[in-house]
């Protein structure tokens, strides 16, 4: 109920992105759409994310097509410190997203495979989350990772 809410008021605010209780989720996007253009170069968060996103896509795309699920990623781990292109971003809760969606990954490799799914979809919950408090641009790509 609060992931659909969170979801409706996101598609509220794209559409009428330039209302004021909007505001806060425009900077949002902003701080977290690195262009690859930008002169200071993307982050290393913003690179590690994309490599997250392939990962989790591919692992969606196994469990809807039936084919081999992929091997445990390794190296996630560096989400916590990594450099992260909004530095206001405040550690201690931010860490705790981070490990929530660590947390995660570990449960989806160790659970059985009859809930593999469940425990996929969780996973991606845990994306999420962790977006829907600081970075609101990549949420709809997120939410194509669900398996239904
Ligand atoms: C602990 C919080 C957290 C979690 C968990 C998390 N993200 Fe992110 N993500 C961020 C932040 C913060 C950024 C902004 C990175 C920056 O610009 O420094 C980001 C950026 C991104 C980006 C944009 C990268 C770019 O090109 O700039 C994508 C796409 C993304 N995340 C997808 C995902 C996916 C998919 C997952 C789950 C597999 C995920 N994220 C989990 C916090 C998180």
């Amino acid at each position: 109920m609060k992931k659909l809410m969170l979801t409706v008021l996101a598609g509220i605010c794209v559409l009428a992105g330039t209302f004021s209780a909007c505001k806060d989720q425009t900077a949002d996007k902003q701080a977290c759409e690195v262009k690859p253009l930008n002169p200071n170069g993307d982050s290393e968060l913003a690179l590690l994310m994309r490599e997250m996103t392939q990962t989790t896509e591919a692992m969606s795309a196994a469990l809807k097509n039936g084919t081999a699920f992929p091997e445990k990623p390794q190296g996630f781990e560096k989400m916590i410190n990594a450099v992260r292109t909004d530095t206001t971003i405040e550690q201690g809760p931010y860490e705790a997203y981070a490990k929530g969606w660590l947390g995660a990954l570990d449960r989806l490799y160790t659970a059985p495979e009859a809930n593999r799914k469940e425990m996929f979809n969780t996973l991606v919950g845990n994306c999420e989350s962790c977006h829907a408090a600081y970075c609101h641009g990549p949420l709809d790509r997120i939410a194509k990772m669900h398996v239904k």
